[in-house]
């Protein structure tokens, strides 16, 4: 077991910049079109010259796939079609040797309907403890054929299925809020504490330095079980599933776990949750210690929103003492060049404006400003693979290879997340770009568009102005700066449409970060400065052009 750890640096999540790695969408390192650790293995290079502080994998576990990965069939192994669990440490400790800390994908509020557990709940009898792990009801009306309540699943149609008894007769129903594949844990048996619990100690012993915790705000349900209108606004922890008080106990719990390892063991929560305060409480001090900052990421491309965004941000996470997130991208989200390219720059999980016209060249532009500002504010910053090649989303992938459930449980309406999860182009002229080695027997799992060619890494490599380089250089930066990361800052007056701030040095009389972001629509002088350290876009005499960033030495 590899127990070789990072050289220890104190809290260091506070100011990490995290990368995602969409496993199945990163390198194939076998040729069969699926992204795997050996190709991972084999690109770290890479993420270490690109300067990140950790990875975050997506779910890497045995799983039929029915939702990428996010359907666990043994939280204790690897995917075959990734590669081994011995795989999985070696990469570990080759990523800390680079420095790079390891944070997996935990998903806590379901398993697969093919784990063990389910697979025996289903052969018991209603009321059988095995059944008690999750969510079984009796069905209503005479023949018990309507689900138990009116839930609805997040994929689209009903959050009940039934099952059949071992005669084939109809039997209960379960609960899933995601795909029918996904059975929902029911978190009030101890039991299922207990098995999470171990699962942690299972990877932390393994050296993994966090855990990002899969729909966190979830998993604990109203026993009631009660029909409820979707459009009725619940009381703070009231709604019947989404937030609940009793949810903190279990984060309490992991929080011991995670602090009885030496190494700052991190906690990341996925919560998306409208109410910042109700946010935060997930950040107490003896809860997790991070979570993404999803309202940022949904902010339309308008310097008074985000000016708002990063206030309240900063302000709510103040309170409990715990570092802002600056997220912009990851798997489920439509990415920054097509949403920054759209008239409606807003987003969010229900308004993706799939194949609504869109700029790329513009998109591009604020994407790239967008990136020095999120990677100039305090705390802590993700990057989605692919973002800093500077991908559009891919929208005209053909109905029939949609994989995202979202489009058959939509009734085909909705075309899901697809579009983000394309295989990364890493080389060459043509599909698959380097993603699969020369002579791979299988093409990547979702079809890449011709136009990549000039993306790659490759082509962006030696380009002094390619988004590639952009990102290596201010991750550098980053890293040189003490000023940026975590810390203080302070807004600067700007005109109208300016987003201008300052990072003050760590230290008194040290260097500090000055940070203008231009989203007006006239170009803006440069402020008096100490030097210029990075621009997205050259600043032509002296000016900053619209929608372009830059980051100053501050006099
Ligand atoms: C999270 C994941 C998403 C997945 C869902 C169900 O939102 O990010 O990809 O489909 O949880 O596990
Ligand atoms: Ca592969």
């Amino acid at each position: 077991m590899p127990d070789a750890r990072p050289t220890p640096q104190p809290h260091w999540w506070r100011g990490a910049v995290i990368y995602e790695v969409y496993l199945r969408s990163f390198a194939d390192g076998n040729g069969d079109g699926i992204g795997d650790l050996a190709g991972l293995r084999a690109r770290l290079p890479y993420l270490a010259e690109l300067g990140i502080d950790a990875i975050w994998f997506s779910p890497w576990f045995p799983s039929p796939m029915a939702d990428a990965g996010y359907d666990v069939a043994d939280y204790r192994d690897i995917a075959p079609v990734f590669g081994t669990l011995a795989e999985a440490e070696a990469v570990i400790e080759a990523a800390h040797a680079e420095q790079i800390r390891i944070i997996i994908d935990l998903v806590p509020n379901h398993c697969s309907s093919e784990h063990p557990w389910f697979v025996e709940a289903l052969a018991a009898q209603p009321g059988a403890a095995a059944r008690d792990l999750f969510w079984f009801r009796p069905g209503r009306g005479p023949d018990g054929d309507l689900p138990p309540n009116d839930w609805e699943s997040i994929f689209g149609g009903p959050a009940w299925t039934r099952t059949s008894t071992v005669d084939g007769t109809p039997g209960e129903w379960y609960l899933h809020l995601f795909d029918p594949k996904q059975p929902d844990f029911n978190w009030s048996n101890p039991k299922v504490r207990e098995e999470f619990e171990d699962i942690l100690r299972f990877w932390f012993d393994r050296g993994v330095d966090g855990v990002r915790i899969d729909s966190a705000a979830l998993l604990v349900k109203d026993p009631a079980l009660a029909d409820f209108d979707v459009t009725t606004e619940f009381a703070p922890g009231a709604h019947p599933y989404t937030d609940r008080d009793g949810v903190h106990d279990i984060y309490r719990g992991w929080r011991a776990v995670a602090d009885a390892y030496p190494g700052d063991r991190a906690l990341i929560g996925e919560i998306w949750l409208p109410d910042p305060e109700r946010f935060t409480l997930y950040l107490r001090p003896d809860e997790m210690h991070s979570a993404f900052n999803f309202p940022f990421l949904e902010s339309a491309w308008d310097a008074a929103a985000l000016r708002a965004v990063i206030d309240s941000t900063i302000e709510v996470h103040a309170r409990v003492g715990a570092p802002a997130t600056w997220v912009l991208a990851n798997h489920d989200v439509t990415r920054p060049v097509t949403r920054y390219g759209r008239a409606d720059t807003s987003w969010s999980l229900t308004y993706r404006q799939h194949g609504a016209p869109v700029d790329l060249a513009l998109g591009l532009r604020r994407a790239r400003a967008a990136a020095l500002l999120a990677a100039a504010l305090p705390g802590g910053v993700y990057v989605y693979q692919g973002e800093e090649l500077g991908l559009p989303e891919v929208e005209d992938i053909p109905d029939d290879q949609l994989q995202d459930p979202f489009w058959i449980r939509s009734g085909r309406t909705n075309r899901g997340r697809d579009g983000c999860r394309v295989p990364l182009p890493w080389s060459g002229q043509a599909p698959p770009f380097g993603f699969s080695p020369d002579g791979a027997a299988e093409r990547p799992w979702l079809p890449q568009p011709a136009a990549w060619a000039d993306r790659t890494a490759a082509a962006q490599q030696d380009e002094p102005d390619s988004v590639l380089n952009l990102y290596r250089a201010a991750l550098a930066i980053r890293h040189a700066e003490p000023a940026l990361g975590d810390g203080p800052l302070r807004w600067l007056p700007s005109a109208d449409g300016v987003l201008a701030f300052s990072r003050p040095a760590a230290e008194p009389g040290g260097p500090g970060v000055t940070c203008v972001v231009n989203l007006s629509d006239v170009d803006v002088p440069v402020p008096a400065n100490g030097g210029v350290l990075l621009s997205s876009a050259p600043l032509d005499g002296g000016t900053l052009p619209v929608d372009a960033a830059c980051w100053l030495r501050t006099t």
